[in-house]
């Protein structure tokens, strides 16, 4: 969504627990290190501060796990080559240019942009506010973000290995208001009083569903297939795993607690073994209108506790709720999350909890509901990435929650993988046995650069009715409010946790830490994991203003023995930074051909081993727009353990350890640059790895409505004047080879 406007949920609990886990634990211990020592880093991993590093092996923490295999068990998917020695293309300089640039060799075509129908009947968008609201759910929806290709064979079945055929799945996390109606949304006194424009927006969240195809080399959305679908706020969901039919989800829509509608706030998705899509909620909480005022004095204690750490009471973001008169079926009131009817099912009390949570949809079957997996925790999910599923094994997800301070989590399922289950055309049924039972953990981060999932679960780990910060009931309650269960449970609080990905080649654990303000991340509340605050002056026409804390952010790593398993050793694969910035701050090296900001999106090619980064940035965007680079990761360890030198705005300063991955030189290479105001987020491939998809979100999003006639950018169009559109592209080389390699 907005440039660095994603953080905008409540603040957390006043005790600042990492503080106290970080006193506990500050020294390794002695099989810690031995693990170090196991992977080549222990010669450089001596503590510079703390107790002496041969003290004892009773500190908090995990005992040392089995030794880290080099390579994926035997039952792995095959992992195929090893890692390309070096990139294959040269890098793209910084811009500022309204076009996106790709380096030589390589081309791009807009393949789906805001607007565009996905019917035969739906005429084509014309782009300038005037399009019918009730044509939008066969529309492209706006805010293009993560999104996943399935192939599908000749016959319309899905195939893995299809590369010429397909069904894009893709989230619309949320609108550019300014550029889908006439003048911007049309507001008298805090009141949206023209439905059409609040049911456009309705419409232009959620889920596009389309299926594409390569003609003569040549990318399209094919109009007439049966696949194509928008999900959007209004589609009906079922509520899965342990929420389903609970008291906490029951609304006049769904007195059983068993389904609602809608998704909303879709930023980043993943996809299961079993062909199903998943997409995620992350800020939904600012959607609901909650006047605290008068809403207050009717809920209880716990209530408002909940509330108060996921950050809902305000007007709501697009006034929806304030349409009138509503419909029969309450479409725009369902957003007001107040208490005005005499029960639960008599209104939209608890319509907030039916949010926050991973969404599965299985897109070979139109007609199925998608289901909310409440098993895998709720918060500002910004995704889930699957480690790969070995038979006889536990599913396994990771997920971070985009807000400053925010934990890491990893779902590990109940049932064990069977390979059978691939083939099953059941899906939905397949991912309730997978996805609707199952532990929560939350990462803890250790200075000695070790680390530990913690499970959420009722009963364990200081969850439990006399928790001091919450009183947890049973394990749902545990579920719902999945961030009071980690805050209870001394989880890490990370610089913004967004993407994840997870190596092919050796099932290493990447995510995105994409920044952080002075405030966010403080120099007291600097740990190993998160270790960096820093001035990263922006200028912009002529004027210079500092930025504190951690604006360019970082993506952290980690390496586990098995999927399931509850321990992991963890490095810094990447440390953001202007070249040219001080030492302390562009700790991985970086040059004009590879520096970046605020690093998100995140994706490992299966076919070329490249890990892709995506920025959204707004650090460093007096020099250049977000941009996509290309990286060859070596692994878990190989750097060296580093004293960050830091200094706050008073000239204060902190030293912290870490561990940084080895520099990358030129195996990170940047490989596009978007247009001005975008972010670039979002990323598929074809299995053969020959067609990239990349997603431009927002294009000119900082324009005001009335400079709505000289738009900040015109991108995809090159017309004075036209409006920007977010839009996926699609990246071929012209010699028709592997992208990036
Ligand atoms: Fe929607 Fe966390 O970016
Ligand atoms: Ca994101
Ligand atoms: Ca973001």
């Amino acid at each position: 969504m907005a440039h660095d406007t994603d953080d905008n949920l409540g603040p957390q609990d006043g005790v600042h627990f990492r503080d106290v886990l970080a006193e506990r634990v500050r020294s390794p211990s002695r099989r810690d290190l031995f693990w170090w020592g196991a992977l080549g880093a222990a010669t450089t991993l001596l503590p510079a501060c703390g107790d002496d590093a041969s003290s004892d092996d009773s500190l908090p923490g995990p005992d040392a796990p089995d030794p880290v295999p080099d390579g994926p068990t035997p039952d792995a998917p095959d992992p195929g080559p090893v890692r390309p020695a070096a990139l294959g293309f040269a890098a793209v300089a910084k811009s500022l240019a309204d076009v996106v640039t790709v380096p030589p060799g390589y081309e791009a075509q807009v393949l789906y942009a805001l607007g565009d129908p996905i019917d035969m009947a739906t005429p084509a968008y014309a782009n300038d506010g005037t399009d019918a609201a009730a044509t939008f759910d066969k529309r492209a929806g706006d805010h293009h973000d993560g999104m996943s290709f399935f192939g599908l064979d000749a016959s319309g079945a899905y195939d893995p290995s299809a590369s010429n055929r397909g069904l894009l799945c893709m989230n619309h996390e949320a609108i550019t208001p300014v550029f889908l109606h006439p003048a911007g949304p049309t507001v008298v006194d805090g009141v949206r009083t023209v439905a059409d424009e609040v049911r456009k927006e309705l419409f232009v969240h959620g889920v596009s569903i389309v299926e594409i195809a390569n003609t003569g080399g040549t990318w399209s959305v094919v109009k007439s297939s049966r696949f194509n679908r928008r999900i959007h706020t209004g589609t009906v969901m079922e509520i899965g795993g342990p929420l389903r039919g609970h008291a906490s989800m029951v609304t006049q829509y769904s007195p059983a607690g068993t389904r609602t509608r809608g998704t909303v706030n879709n930023c980043a998705n993943g996809y299961t073994p079993w062909g199903t899509y998943l997409t995620c909620e992350e800020n939904w909480a600012g959607y609901f209108r909650r006047v605290t005022t008068t809403d207050n004095p009717n809920r209880t204690a716990k209530e408002l506790t909940a509330f108060g750490r996921y950050g809902v009471a305000g007007a709501g973001r697009e006034l929806w709720s304030t349409v009138t008169p509503d419909t029969t079926d309450q479409l725009f009131g369902r957003w007001n999350t107040m208490v005005q009817g005499a029960t639960s099912a008599d209104d939209y009390r608890n319509v907030v909890n039916t949010f926050g949570w991973v969404v599965e949809i299985d897109p070979f079957a139109p007609e199925a509901a998608p289901t909310k997996r409440t098993a895998m925790g709720r918060f500002a999910h910004e995704g889930a990435w699957p480690a790969p599923a070995v038979a006889g094994k536990p599913i396994v997800f990771y997920s971070g929650d985009d807000s400053r301070g925010e934990y890491v989590y990893k779902y590990v399922s109940t049932a064990v993988w069977d390979p059978g289950d691939a083939n099953r055309t059941d899906r939905m049924a397949v991912g309730a046995k997978y996805l609707d039972d199952g532990k929560l953990y939350v990462a803890r981060f250790y200075p000695s650069g070790m680390g530990e999932w913690v499970e959420l679960a009722f009963g364990k780990n200081g969850i439990s009715a006399t928790s001091a910060n919450y009183a947890f009931t049973d394990q749902a309650d545990v579920a719902l409010h999945s961030r009071l269960a980690a805050d209870a449970a001394l989880a890490t609080k990370m610089d913004r946790p967004e993407w994840g990905a997870v190596d092919p080649l050796d099932g290493s654990v990447y995510l995105t830490m994409t920044n952080n303000t002075a405030s966010g991340r403080s120099l007291a509340s600097l740990d190993a994991a998160n270790p960096r605050h820093y001035n990263d002056p922006k200028t912009v026409g002529g004027t210079t203003t500092p930025q504190f804390g951690n604006p360019n952010g970082h993506i952290v790593r980690w390496k586990e023995a098995s999927p399931e398993a509850t321990t992991f050793m963890w490095d810094v694969f990447l440390f953001g930074a202007r070249a040219g910035s001080p030492s302390n701050v562009n700790l991985s090296n970086l040059t004009a051909d590879n520096d970046l900001s605020s690093p998100d999106g995140l994706w490992f090619s299966p076919a070329s081993k490249i890990l892709w980064i995506q920025t959204d940035d707004n650090a460093y965007t007096d020099v250049t727009n977000c941009m996509l680079l290309a990286a060859l990761p070596g692994a878990v360890g190989d750097g060296a353990t580093r004293t960050v030198v830091n200094v706050n705005t008073d000239g204060a300063t902190r030293e912290v350890l870490t561990h940084v991955g080895a520099p990358l030189g030129d195996k990170l290479r940047r490989f596009l640059v978007g247009p001005k105001g975008c972010e670039i987020t979002g990323l598929s491939e074809t299995p053969d790895g020959k067609a990239l998809f990349v997603n431009i979100q927002h294009p000119g999003e900082d324009t005001p409505v009335a400079q709505i006639a000289t738009p900040q950018s015109t991108w995809p169009a090159s017309t004075a004047g036209a409006r920007p559109r977010s839009a996926t592209i699609v990246i071929t080389r012209t010699d028709g080879g592997i992208i990036g390699v």
